[in-house]
């Protein structure tokens, strides 16, 4: 069982062509509201591959509380552990322009997660072969959680996004982070090779289409990622980090579950939306079999 302590958003997308300027309005191309979340899209990531999950977070009382939830149990998650709370639902505004994306934040809900909603719940996470977390949530219940996985030696698999929640001394408590390049060169410093060295197989530094690298106690390794026609990034990076979990979780090398956290990200940003895309093990292993060839 791989437990998600994160959160969960409603996605408000907007596709444009233009750009808007400070006080300048434009037309954009295209409105979606779809379920999301880092936590929520992690946890889908490893569920649609085949693992067992168990999502904590925080929703609201309204409705785009209740899809979000609605949305996990059609993933086959676990959610009876997460939590109402009479604020808005967490949401995220998209602005998705030139095959790029901007993404801000508002946690309402998801900061209503608190210590004592892990306390009541401990046993699940302790019992977990994995915990999956971001940042999206107070950084004193992430605190918490650390000390829980410690207490019972559950692996953490931290995602560190926003990177404005981390705190450096959860290094030590830290099984595996994941900062992309801005998320690295912000908390840890530009010179990626020294700072890869100091982390010898558990910072895995992802590096979009170009897959990631990480220091294996003697080597530099970079994994290839692979190259596709993108129509959508957002939750590449979620894709990656469930994916990665679901091999590591399966027993496979750190090597081998980096290459197939790339193949799994690169499936999942042929499709619009942050879980859509995201693909069953039979479509990795399809995109790997293809490779072989
Ligand atoms: O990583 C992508 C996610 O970040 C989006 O789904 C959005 O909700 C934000 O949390
Ligand atoms: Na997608």
């Amino acid at each position: 069982m791989i437990t998600v302590i994160g959160s969960l958003n409603m996605d408000l997308a907007v596709q444009m062509g233009i750009f808007p300027k400070q006080g300048e309005t434009v037309f954009g191309e295209q409105f979606q509201i779809i379920p999301g979340g880092k936590g929520a899209n992690q946890a889908v990531a490893a569920a649609r591959l085949g693992s067992q999950v168990n999502m904590i977070g925080c929703v609201g009382t309204d409705s785009f509380g209740e899809t979000l939830r609605t949305v996990l149990q059609q993933e086959h998650i676990h959610t009876e552990n997460i939590a109402t709370a009479s604020v808005p639902t967490g949401i995220a505004n998209i602005l998705l322009y030139n095959n790029d994306n901007r993404i801000i934040v508002v946690p309402g809900a998801n900061y209503e997660l608190k210590p004592s909603h892990l306390e009541a719940v401990k046993e699940v996470i302790q019992q977990s072969q994995m915990v999956i977390m971001q940042l999206e949530i107070p950084m004193e219940t992430t605190d918490y959680a650390l000390k829980l996985c410690k207490e019972a030696n559950v692996p953490v698999l931290l995602n560190p996004a926003p990177a404005a929640n981390f705190e450096m001394r959860w290094m030590e408590e830290i099984t595996y982070i994941t900062p992309n390049e801005t998320e690295c060169s912000l908390l840890f410093g530009d010179d990626f090779d020294e700072v890869l060295s100091k982390y010898p197989n558990k910072m895995i530094l992802t590096l979009g289409s170009d897959g990631a690298r990480y220091f294996d106690g003697e080597y530099p390794n970079h994994i290839p990622g692979y190259m596709t026609n993108a129509v959508d990034t957002t939750g590449a990076g979620d894709t990656f980090n469930g994916a990665l979990a679901y091999a590591l979780v399966e027993g496979q090398s750190l090597d081998e579950a980096v290459y197939f956290g790339n193949i799994a990200a690169s499936l999942s940003v042929e499709k619009f939306g942050a879980q859509g895309g995201m693909p069953t093990l039979g479509a990795v292993y399809a995109r790997l079999a293809g490779l072989e060839e």
